[in-house]
């Protein structure tokens, strides 16, 4: 007990500077910033859409519900039919057969555990709050056991284990021939547990100051080494493999990728954060320069020549790819991190990507066609977006005459990086429009009476609120997509044929409803400023 308590002081210090280091959040700050500015925006010109808005407002705030009911429905426990699942685990949809997504895979498990740690941290003390913490308390306890079993790609002992993309749902392995290893999982999982300690502390500080507030923690994170701790464990495996290649987040080609790299940084800079409030300070530095090593690396994937990011590296592929949105989406740095974005959804390269893709996608699927404008203008509208050109999995299998459709998951976060967008604009009050990033916003003001040139332009430039508005009159388009093609109880499979609009693939896609409420997250954020 004598050497013990200097220690839980210790920690008790450690975790309680932890806690005041939050800045508050600060989602308010900006609302009434448009009233008070004396620019004048013809009210007639936003009728309209306002009448549009409201009543894709209704159906908003409706599959919210719907998404939050049906991710659950997928998660264990709590989830519904869920027999033999482990505890903590996210199956990635219930269909069992044709296609056969009864499994937890890491990715779609910790992509979408990350929207429910942000509903979490939403209000703590809330009733949904605590319901939520049993499941994600089960879901880190489940990690543990997931990094611990022997698998095709390995073992824990020299963490390659931690490579494998999917388990089974009693927590065993899967033994099957995959697309293995894929190293995007434990950077994602680290993302998630580390937002969720986060969270977690912000509510209960007190815990530090007891033992059972170290226990809850040292399973999570303890700067023993070999790492055995699930967060150590998994930003030691990103810190040695980020720069060894493995499969895609779609687990079909192997090399590097632009998603993978993008969130194993941002695993890597947190991570540093995490090992230093621990005191790891050895760990900290390698984490950190490791996440420099990667900072340098990123670029790699922009191609000048083709004016696009490109999704892997020295790939036959255009490189165009809905990764390229996830990868800025789920690498963006957290808001309580002081972190400087790479790639954000408001970079030029990323806007530049998507309006590349979409173009791709409007004349690829014929539910996305739409009339060629008379002077052949360039218009960006909501269409379906898929996994990228190339893609020939059609829902329920790969062979040579199948073919890619649209999937929901892309067309919200289509419309999330265009909400996150308009937000960020409106949180600088500056607009630069660069030769790079000049057709996404003359295309994004087709409709207006505006000449669009490159420039810096400011809230006082009737330029700015146009495009703010239209960022989130754009990204509404994509949800309007989302909204006709979910089906009549709001549900969402993984895709939408290209052909008749109707739903196919893996029914109630986990991973579907998760990008649904992150796009409708950063809606609301981008409407509170119109
Ligand atoms: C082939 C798909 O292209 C791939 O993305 C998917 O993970 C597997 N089939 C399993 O459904
Ligand atoms: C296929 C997708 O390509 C992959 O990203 C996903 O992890 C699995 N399906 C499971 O949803």
């Amino acid at each position: 007990m004598a050497i013990l308590l200097p220690l839980i002081l210790l920690a008790y210090a450690v975790l309680y500077a932890f806690a005041f280091s939050i800045p508050p959040i600060q989602l308010h700050a900006l609302s009434g910033f448009i009233s008070g500015t004396g620019v004048s925006r013809g009210y007639a010109q936003i009728q309209k859409p306002l009448l549009e808005r409201d009543v894709l407002d209704d159906w908003v705030k409706r599959e919210e519900r719907v998404a939050l009911d049906r991710l659950l429905k997928n998660f264990a426990p709590g989830g519904e039919d869920l027999e033999g699942v482990a505890l903590g685990s996210v199956i990635a949809s219930p269909s069992r057969d044709k296609p056969d997504y009864y499994y937890q895979w890491v990715r779609d498990a910790a992509i979408t555990t990350s929207t429910l740690v942000d509903i979490y941290a939403d209000n703590p003390t809330s009733r949904v709050a605590s319901d939520l913490s049993t499941r994600l308390n089960a879901y880190a306890n489940l990690q543990y056991t997931l990094q611990h079993t022997d698998n095709p790609s390995g073992t824990f002992g020299d963490l390659s284990g931690l490579g494998e993309p999917k388990f089974e749902i009693d927590g065993s392995a899967f033994t099957g021939s995959w697309g293995r290893p894929q190293r995007d999982g434990p950077a994602l999982r680290a993302i998630t547990l580390m937002a969720y300690v986060r969270a977690y502390n912000t509510s209960h500080p007190s815990l530090w100051t007891n033992q059972v507030g170290s226990d809850w923690f040292k399973p999570l994170y303890d700067s023993n080494m070999p790492a055995d701790s699930i967060i150590k464990a998994d930003l030691e495996y990103v810190s040695h493999f980020w720069n060894e290649s493995g499969f895609d987040l779609w687990e079909e080609v192997e090399g590097l990728h632009f998603f993978t790299a993008m969130v194993q940084m941002r695993a890597l800079r947190e991570g540093a954060d995490l090992a230093r409030r621990f005191g790891d300070n050895g760990a900290a530095e390698w984490y950190g320069r490791q996440a420099e090593k990667m900072e340098a690396f990123i670029p790699t994937f922009w191609d000048e020549a083709k004016g696009h990011m490109v999704e892997t590296l020295n790939s036959k592929r255009t490189g165009l790819d809905c990764g390229l949105m996830l990868g800025s989406l789920h690498g963006f740095p957290a808001a309580y991190s002081e972190h400087t974005p790479v790639y954000p959804p408001y970079s030029d390269e990323i806007l530049a990507s998507l309006m590349e893709l979409v173009q791709d996608q409007r004349y690829r699927f014929p539910i996305n066609s739409a009339p060629i404008s008379d002077d052949e203008e360039i218009v960006l509208e909501g269409v379906g977006l898929g996994r990228y050109p190339e893609d020939i999995y059609d829902g329920y299998g790969n062979t040579k005459n199948s073919i890619g459709n649209p999937w929901f998951l892309c067309t919200s976060s289509a419309a999330e990086v265009l909400y996150r967008t308009s937000t960020h604009l409106i949180s600088i009050s500056t607009l630069t429009i660069t030769p790079l990033s000049l057709p996404f916003y003359t295309a994004l003001l087709s409709s207006s009476s505006l000449d669009v040139y490159p420039g810096t332009y400011t809230p006082n430039d009737a330029i700015f609120y146009s495009v703010v508005e239209n960022l989130v009159g754009l990204g509404d388009s994509f949800l309007e997509v989302v909204k006709k093609h979910s089906g009549a109880e709001g549900e969402m499979s993984e895709q939408f044929d290209r052909r008749t609009g109707y739903m196919r693939g893996a029914r109630d896609l986990t991973w579907s409803y998760g990008a649904f409420l992150n796009a409708a997250r950063a809606r609301k954020e981008a409407l509170m400023n119109l």
